[in-house]
């Protein structure tokens, strides 16, 4: 697969992040921030793959209209890992519950890379996806675009506006298949890309 594609469709945008991010939503660890809700009704896992696809979305007419590269891999991981916080951050009893805007980055960031290994351009996008909150502005342009990503994903979660259902729905066929044993062509294209 070229690294520029000549359309961008869902179903293009869902083979790439679960080709890139197979490993982390396939992880059992991962697959615990379906039992947080992050905005609304969502789930922080859902949010979390959200983030993913408009990231990439991004990243597709960077590179295609304006020719910069994009490090699609650590964007995606990054993406996906986000919001690894692994709390309840609606729950008020917990320490902290009123300035979690402010330290969930570099608590997700450090679960993240305890978890999965992060990369430089990694740890940056998420500790500091919640810039301006965060005070330090991201460092490359992969944290850019999650950050901005991520704003427009929890105001659509915040309105109810359905933007990634289809995705969100591949992620979890994908997940119920590995569980059964089986594989998808997501799977089998893991080595084409
Ligand atoms: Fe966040
Ligand atoms: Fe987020």
């Amino acid at each position: 697969m070229s690294s520029v594609t000549k359309h961008i469709t869902e179903y293009k945008l869902a083979k790439e992040i679960l080709t890139r991010g197979h490993d982390i939503l396939l992880d059992p660890r991962a697959q615990v921030m379906k039992t947080f809700t992050q905005h609304g009704t969502t789930t922080v896992f859902e949010h979390c793959v959200s983030v993913a696809k408009f990231s990439l979305l991004m990243a597709y007419y960077l590179e295609r209209i304006f020719k910069i590269k994009v490090d699609r891999d650590s964007l995606v991981r990054a993406a996906l890992l986000h919001d690894y916080f692994l709390y309840d951050w609606h729950d008020k009893t917990i320490p902290g519950h009123n300035i979690h805007g402010f330290t969930h980055p570099r608590t997700a960031m450090l679960n993240a890379d305890r978890d999965f290994g992060l990369n430089a351009i990694e740890k940056d996008i998420i500790s500091k996806h919640m810039f301006p909150l965060t005070f330090m502005p991201p460092r490359y342009r992969e944290s850019v675009l999650v950050t901005l990503a991520d704003k427009w994903c929890a105001l659509c979660e915040t309105f109810k506006v359905d933007v990634s259902s289809y995705i969100i729905y591949r992620v979890n066929c994908r997940i119920e298949m590995a569980n059964n044993g089986l594989q998808d062509e997501g799977a089998a294209a893991e080595q084409a890309i």
